[in-house]
């Protein structure tokens, strides 16, 4: 089990547009058990492989309360093949962008295409808060935050806190969350 430093926005690592993974190799397993145990500990819900420095398309997600009842999904490759017309209007925030909260609008359901740990191509639909956090974790793949859905008078608010927040963290501080 390890914790991995989260990188905070602003951050040109957050904008990077990640490659493909060609097999999913032992490494990588364990990269994404190291993911998961990072954003339960955060606690998040979501955890894109950027985040953490990774150029990859992988994410992890797990929108379950409990820890008695946890339902992670490992994904890697990920691509959305249906989406609803409907939308959610869901207040969303980002372990990369610590106590900051906006609505964002997405479709309310879809249907994603992955691999799983095992190399295994999977395909689910997911709704509601779900579909919110796997569309969220798929759009760090591309290099896009939640913030870039939003106004960019409120996105330069946010940011500028930010900028603000890490400025007062000790060096060794500047990755993680806090
Ligand atoms: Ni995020």
């Amino acid at each position: 089990m390890a914790f991995l430093p989260i990188i905070v926005a602003p951050d040109p690592r957050l904008k990077l547009t990640c490659e493909p993974v060609a097999e999913v190799t032992e490494e990588l397993r364990k990269l994404m058990a190291d993911m998961l145990d990072t954003m339960y500990d955060a606690p998040g819900i979501g955890l894109a492989a950027p985040q953490i420095g990774v150029t990859q398309r992988i994410i992890v997600v797990d929108v379950t309360k409990n820890d008695d009842e946890r339902m992670p999904y490992q994904m890697v490759n990920p691509e959305i093949t249906w989406h609803s017309d409907e939308v959610l209007d869901y207040e969303e925030g980002c372990l990369s962008l610590p106590e900051q909260y906006a609505q964002v609008k997405r479709p309310d359901k879809i249907r994603v295409k992955y691999l799983d740990p095992d190399g295994q191509a999977q395909e689910i639909e997911a709704s509601g808060i779900l579909a919110t956090c796997i569309q969220h974790e798929m759009d760090h793949l591309d290099g896009v935050l939640f913030v870039d859905h939003i106004s960019k008078l409120r996105r330069d608010l946010i940011l500028r806190k930010l900028k603000k927040y890490k400025a007062q963290l000790p060096p060794e501080k500047v990755e993680t969350h806090g």
